[in-house]
């Protein structure tokens, strides 16, 4: 008789040490923890510090992630984790701890994509993906637009990404100059609710006609806001945080919003997907929501808590690959820190 199939996710690799179980589409429990208190006082993540912090709280958290769920270790019948990309230190840890599970229960590894992960997270909500979709990928690291098929199975294209840096960083690099500490997503959305967010006209990338079309740049827009607070300060006023919080935050919702639904539409599909740490954002989300409604577009964005790293969304990859029949990476396989997004496994079947 076959076991059903219980997945563990393993994500290390930022400062989210996760671990997730899911079975044939269900997340059964999960299990987080996360360095990012540590890292405030530096504005960003110091990569020893989270690699440090990942191996304190492995084994508190599988364990954590286990009761959840309400399985046993040995119920696990495949291991599933990020291999890249990420911080090479802290992707190291995660993947070792996965090495170890999977090599001690005897069952397959399998190494996942990080941003795979990002848009697999929404199918432990919304239910399996459309045959086609555009995807929005919105994370500290990331900003990409992708045409995908079948997760696992379909070669994944890129339809735009950013220039320079991404939407998350954007928002850390902004909280930073505002005083406002990390991760800059959170503060300034908090910021914000107060502010005006026609304060200032900070400029909106890449929108005029000629542009690429889902190519986006964030670094103007963080040094037009720097220039603001510099020009406020000189002149001895206080600095309307509330107000330029709102007003940034719009620009970069306007851009990615207009880019995503512009694809969807190019492409002649009705399904748009809004993934990673950005996508926790409330402005983002009610001004997508409004956009899709008016357009006849269905939009999915998985509830807050599955858009920042965690460990379920790396289980659901590895259980959608486990599902599709894919072939397992094995123990041998190494971090990838810099690994493009072409395909949801590490390194591609061949
Ligand atoms: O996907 P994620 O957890 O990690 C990476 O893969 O990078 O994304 C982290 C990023 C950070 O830059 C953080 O500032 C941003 O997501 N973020 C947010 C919000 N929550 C997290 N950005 C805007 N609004 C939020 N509510
Ligand atoms: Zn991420």
């Amino acid at each position: 008789m076959t076991r059903t199939p219980v997945v563990l996710g393993v994500e290390s690799s930022c400062d989210e040490t996760g671990f997730g179980l899911v079975s044939e589409g269900t997340l059964l429990g999960q299990g987080l923890a996360s360095s990012a208190s540590q890292h405030a006082e530096f504005g960003g993540v110091v990569p020893e510090i989270a690699a440090r912090a990942h191996l304190d709280a492995a084994v508190p958290t599988l364990q954590i992630a286990l009761k959840d769920a309400g399985v046993e270790l040995g119920d696990i019948t495949h291991v599933a984790a990020t291999s890249g990309p990420g911080l090479a230190t802290a992707v190291h840890v995660g993947l070792a701890a996965a090495k170890s599970v999977a090599w001690a229960l005897d069952v397959p590894l399998y190494g996942v994509h990080h941003l795979a992960g990002h848009a697999a997270a929404d199918t432990l909500e919304h239910g399996p993906l459309p045959e086609r979709s555009i995807v929005l990928i919105v994370s500290g690291g990331h900003t990409s637009i992708l045409a995908i098929g079948d997760l696992v199975r379909d070669p994944i294209e890129h339809l735009g990404d950013t220039l320079d840096d991404a939407a998350g960083e954007a928002f850390d690099k902004v909280a930073r100059l505002l005083g406002l500490g990390y991760p800059g997503g959170p503060v300034i959305s908090r910021a914000a609710v107060d502010g005006d967010p026609k304060a200032f006209a900070f400029p909106r990338a890449m929108m005029r006609s000629g542009d690429p079309a889902y190519t986006f740049s964030f670094s103007g827009l963080k040094t037009a806001v720097a220039r603001t607070v510099e020009t406020i300060e000189r002149a001895g006023d206080p600095v309307p945080v509330a107000d330029i919080a709102a007003s940034f935050e719009q620009a970069v919702v306007d851009v990615l919003v207009a880019k995503s639904v512009k694809a969807v539409k190019a492409r002649g599909l009705d399904t748009l997907v809004i993934v990673g740490g950005v996508a926790a954002n409330a402005r983002l989300r009610a001004v997508a929501a409004e956009r899709c409604e008016r357009e006849g577009i269905e939009l999915r964005i998985p509830p807050p808590r599955l858009c920042t790293d965690n460990g379920a969304m790396i289980a659901a990859v590895g259980d959608l690959l486990v599902r599709s029949g894919v072939e397992a990476s094995g123990l041998g396989i190494a971090a990838d820190p810099s690994a493009v997004l072409h395909g949801a496994q590490l390194p591609l079947p061949r």
